[in-house]
């Protein structure tokens, strides 16, 4: 019960959709169709630039980290307060009052894990990161950075198969969000951080 719960609260705090929010009231554009057609930090800073698109970025981490503690709040416990991040992510990409098209959830991802265990959070960010800074493809660290969680996961909580499965969860959905990404990697046709071509997806 408490598990549905905290999916829930969690979903709908998740809708709160932070790169539509910005793009309509700052630029009066629906960022869905334009770009990448992600709601997200990279096509917010693709098509509005980058202060609209760290703006974005910090209320979508702080949106994840503030379910999550909003869960352990109300459920007394950090795994349900971590059951509520997985529920933002899955509210941030799904969002109901918009038709269920969201972003990618890697900000979110990375606010629920700086909230559930910052050791983690930081070993994140900086992983993303630095293949960021090095490849200049954010789907790519993104990508990393997800296959990294459940790894973690196992490393600090190893006797908690909870953890691992949730991290194993966020993994799949961040793949999974990422496909057409993926797909462009491979075919070595991924927009690089700061391209403004090839941006269908
Ligand atoms: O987190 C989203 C990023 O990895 C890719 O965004 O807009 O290039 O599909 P985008």
């Amino acid at each position: 019960m408490n598990i549905v719960a905290s999916l829930l609260i969690g979903y709908l705090v998740g809708c709160f959709q932070s790169a539509y929010i910005i793009s309509r009231f700052k630029g009066h554009i629906d960022i869905r169709k334009y770009g990448s057609g992600n709601a997200g930090t990279t096509n917010v800073i693709r098509v509005m630039g980058w202060k609209a698109g760290i703006l974005t970025f910090f209320m979508d981490l702080l949106k994840a980290a503030f379910g999550v503690y909003l869960g352990n709040l109300i459920f007394g416990d950090m795994l349900y307060g971590y059951y509520t991040g997985v529920g933002v992510v899955i509210g941030h990409n799904y969002p109901v009052f918009l038709g269920f098209k969201g972003g990618k959830g890697i900000a979110a991802t990375l606010g629920l894990l700086l909230a559930v265990d910052w050791r983690i959070g930081l070993i994140a960010v900086g992983l993303m990161a630095v293949i960021i800074f090095i490849s200049r493809y954010v789907s790519l660290g993104s990508v990393i950075m997800a296959i990294s969680i459940p790894i973690l996961m196992a490393v600090f909580y190893t006797d908690q198969w909870q953890y691992i499965l949730l991290g194993a969860i966020l993994m799949a959905s961040a793949l999974y969000t990422h496909r057409a990404n993926i797909k462009r990697l491979l075919r070595g046709e991924e927009n690089k951080l700061g391209h403004k071509k090839n941006l269908t997806e």
